[in-house]
């Protein structure tokens, strides 16, 4: 049975506010620059010539259209979904990224629920096929976009397409790809702490784990926030497929780390364990937690962890609508500000990011009681 959130009123009010401030950044974005997609901005402006390192956002731009057509019931927005999901054509093919979830599950796949086309599924179930091909199956892993050798915890914000497809399509094989590829997550890349590496090595030769590292992070051994809080989400979601308990376990292990490291700051420094961070938050990272403890607060037996899981995303929300949201008249391209993309390499840090305007975009669709990337909406 799906839990009700009691979100209060003024919070409930602010997030409404939030949702003008989208309408007015994305209609700006799409007029001064049609068909581009950003990822991070640079002073607060989108399009700059900065390296983008890889391409894995075009799906969050559509992602938040399609947000907008539901919130604001708007022809203008639905429109511009489409049209901006249609762009993606062509890379549910695409291998040469491990983010075919983050691309197609916020676009292709509402556009499929909406109209009920097979075809427009069919795209969504070949994009978790091409994710299945990235399978080494002497290391367990799904090999991340960088090397051969790595995999990263990202994967597992994008595994649920994996599962989607598998389930769809009936392909046993399939299926078995990404148990394996998440039960060796679980046991390589999630500490017994709950905090998660960045990035795994394996042997090509012989398929042995060989180390955590972190691209993103402060440390090998330190905790890089966002990554785990596609963890916490990315876990949640498979345990929604499977009912798989040591995943259900191990989200909730991560939401405790992140409770546990944050506290009443709520929002999250980019690593934890860093004693001198280049700026002290890291919003895109308290973002997805907000939407990934509503989801985890939906899976969890007790009511009362449930209560401590969307009371403290509540928390996360307040904070974020509150002090870190642009103005709709400010000169800020972005709607979600203090978020970092790659602080090692100086990408994007203390910008707006896409994947944050989408996670936070969905975050508030799920407290006004939507469900937007669930298996089952
Ligand atoms: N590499 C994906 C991310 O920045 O979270």
């Amino acid at each position: 049975m799906k839990r009700k959130f009691n979100p209060s009123e003024k919070l409930i009010q602010q997030a409404k506010k939030t949702i003008e401030v989208y309408d007015n950044k994305v209609r700006r974005l799409i007029t001064n620059h049609p068909d581009y997609f950003p990822l991070y901005t640079e002073n607060g402006k989108w399009k700059h010539g900065k390296e983008s390192w890889t391409n894995w956002c075009e799906g969050f731009l559509g992602g938040q259209m399609w947000l907008l057509a539901k919130h604001q019931d708007s022809n203008f927005w639905r429109e511009k979904a489409e049209h901006y999901s249609k762009l993606l054509s062509g890379r549910e093919f695409d291998r040469e990224v491990h983010d075919l979830g983050f691309t197609f599950w916020p676009t292709w796949r509402p556009w499929y629920l909406l109209t009920g086309d097979q075809k427009l599924n069919d795209v969504v179930i070949q994009a978790g096929k091409t994710m299945g091909l990235r399978f080494n199956p002497k290391s367990g892993f799904l090999r991340s976009f960088l090397a051969e050798d790595s995999t990263f915890i990202d994967i597992m914000m994008n595994v649920g397409i994996i599962y989607y497809a598998a389930e769809q399509s009936n392909d046993s094989e399939l299926r078995q790809i990404v148990d394996t590829h998440v039960n060796q997550t679980r046991r390589f890349m999630v500490r017994g702490d709950g905090s998660t590496s960045h990035e795994g090595i394996f042997d090509l030769k012989t398929g042995e784990f060989l180390k955590q590292t972190t691209q993103q992070g402060w440390r090998d051994d330190s905790s890089w926030a966002r990554g785990l809080a596609w963890a916490l989400y990315g876990f949640g979601t498979c345990f929604s497929y499977t009912n798989n308990p040591d995943f259900l376990d191990t989200a909730e292990r991560a939401a405790d780390f992140y409770i546990r490291r944050t506290g009443e700051r709520f929002i999250s420094p980019n690593d934890w364990e860093e004693p001198n961070p280049i700026v002290p938050y890291e919003s895109s990272a308290a973002a997805i937690t907000a939407a990934g403890l509503m989801q985890l607060s939906q899976l969890v037996e007790s009511d009362e962890k449930a209560k401590i899981y969307s009371d403290y995303a509540f928390n996360i929300l307040d904070v974020l609508t509150r002090e870190f949201t642009s103005k709709i008249d400010d000169n800020w391209d972005g709607v979600l500000l203090h978020g970092s993309y790659h602080e090692q390499k100086r990408l994007g840090v203390d910008e707006s990011v896409m994947w944050g305007e989408f996670f936070f975009f969905e975050a508030i669709d799920r407290l006004l009681g939507g469900e937007w990337l669930a298996k089952n909406r």
